[in-house]
């Protein structure tokens, strides 16, 4: 799929952007702080109704509409072409009370996120990727989450509705502990909880399959065949109910062998979360909080059997996040028929020659991407000559001929 029009209206320091685009290869080159990350996060934004890196809404209204409007609003709109349909989709942020409440449409109708969500899909390549390897848990959650509502909108369905849930018992806790009530009341929680939970956890086991076989592949390219990287799924409960492999310690494959297998039925698995979630109802009320659960999942990245996040060095992290990536890539493309667009932001200037070829490789596949750099040269001449390119000056952007 690609877009073949993107227009911004009060969208950071975007006053008002109408740009045509063409499918392939786009490059964006501009100094610091002219808006290209801004661009990407526009696309990304309409794609997944959320922003990669604000915390709040308000923060992608430009700030002098926000000073100076009585009514501040701030819109990103663009026209998707598929293979055989071509759509609008426009997202608004409007004034409502304190905050911003978003107005979505699709072709002119106004739906739920969940509505439009998956309908552009976009995988985005940042250079603080090497995270999604590096940081904390809740990091490789939010991918997989992210991922997944993209392709399956069940999925983000069974995660709204899971996080209230969760914020309802959570309070439950809370209140049985410092009132000594009857714990009973759990069990509609628990209930609710396991249900949509369930969902999650199967969804994520069989993606994570998925996005390993691809990934296992694409790290063997970017390596030079020199390193076998595996993707595992560790859920906060064992789905067979065994005991759980110690991550802490470097790992030989065999440990994690049942791992490898299809995710049990649904209903298998919401009965094993309610048993879990017996077993640590004691300690859940002392706590406060939900111990078990996806909230607490995690995804383990292994080459040759070592855990990356604990042992791997920079350069085993940063190739195994971009295989990752790449796989994402491919998952979409099957799961939803159509090449995903991809916006790849600064990514050249972290990489090496034969890592950056890879990504090349990708982008030459995908029916469009767009490209950021801070240097035209980050880009060899064959590749900006088979791309359209665009100079980004002040949150405007302007067609520039062959360099
Ligand atoms: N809500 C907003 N209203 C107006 N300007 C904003 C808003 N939010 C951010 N900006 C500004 O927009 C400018 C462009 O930011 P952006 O991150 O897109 O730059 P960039 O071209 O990616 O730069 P770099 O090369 O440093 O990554 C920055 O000066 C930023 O401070
Ligand atoms: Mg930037």
């Amino acid at each position: 799929m690609h877009i073949s029009h993107l227009s911004l209206t009060n969208y950071r320091n975007y006053s008002r952007l109408a740009v045509e685009l063409p499918p392939g290869p786009i490059l964006l080159r501009g100094d610091n702080a002219q808006g290209k990350t801004s661009l990407l996060e526009a696309i990304f934004f309409l794609s997944t109704t959320r922003s990669v890196h604000a915390r709040t809404d308000q923060q992608l209204i430009n700030w002098l509409t926000l000073k100076q409007e009585p009514l501040p609003f701030a819109r990103v709109e663009a026209t998707v072409k598929t293979k055989l349909d071509s759509f609008r989709l426009a997202i608004t942020l409007v004034r409502e009370n304190d905050g911003f409440r978003k107005d979505i449409r699709l072709n002119g109708s106004k739906k739920r996120a969940l509505d439009i969500v998956g309908k552009l899909t976009t995988v985005m390549f940042l250079p603080e990727d090497i995270e999604l390897v590096t940081g904390a848990p809740a990091i490789r959650r939010r991918y997989l989450d992210t991922t997944l509502c993209q392709i399956n909108p069940d999925y983000c369905q069974a995660l709204t509705r899971y996080n209230k849930v969760l914020a309802n018992r959570n309070a439950l806790l809370k209140d049985l502990a410092e009132r000594n009530g009857n714990a009973d009341q759990l069990l509609y929680w628990d209930e609710q909880i396991a249900h949509d939970g369930a969902t999650l956890v199967t969804q994520r086991h069989n993606a994570v399959l998925e996005l390993d076989a691809v990934a296992r592949q694409r790290h063997r390219e970017v390596s030079g065949g020199k390193e076998g990287l595996r993707l595992y799924y560790a859920p906060s409960f064992d789905l067979y109910q065994r005991p759980k492999p110690d991550y802490q310690l470097p790992l030989l494959m065999e440990d994690l062998a049942p791992y490898s297998t299809v995710a049990p039925p649904v209903k298998e698995v919401r009965q094993t979360f309610l048993a879990y979630l017996q077993q640590s109802r004691r300690e859940d009320i002392q706590r406060g909080v939900t111990l078990v659960g996806p909230h607490r999942d995690d995804l383990h990245f292994l080459v040759d059997g070592i855990d990356m996040t604990l042992y791997g060095s920079r350069g085993q992290q940063r190739t195994a996040a971009l295989s990752t990536k790449l796989a994402e890539v491919a998952l979409m493309q099957q799961s939803t028929g159509e090449t995903p667009v991809l916006l790849l932001d600064d990514v050249m200037s972290e990489l090496d020659a034969e890592r950056r070829q890879h990504i090349i490789n990708i982008v030459d596949q995908a029916g469009q991407a767009l490209l950021t750099t801070t240097d035209w040269s980050d880009y060899d001449e064959a590749f900006r000559q088979r791309s359209k390119l665009f100079s980004v000056t002040m949150g405007q952007l302007e067609e520039v001929g062959q360099i």
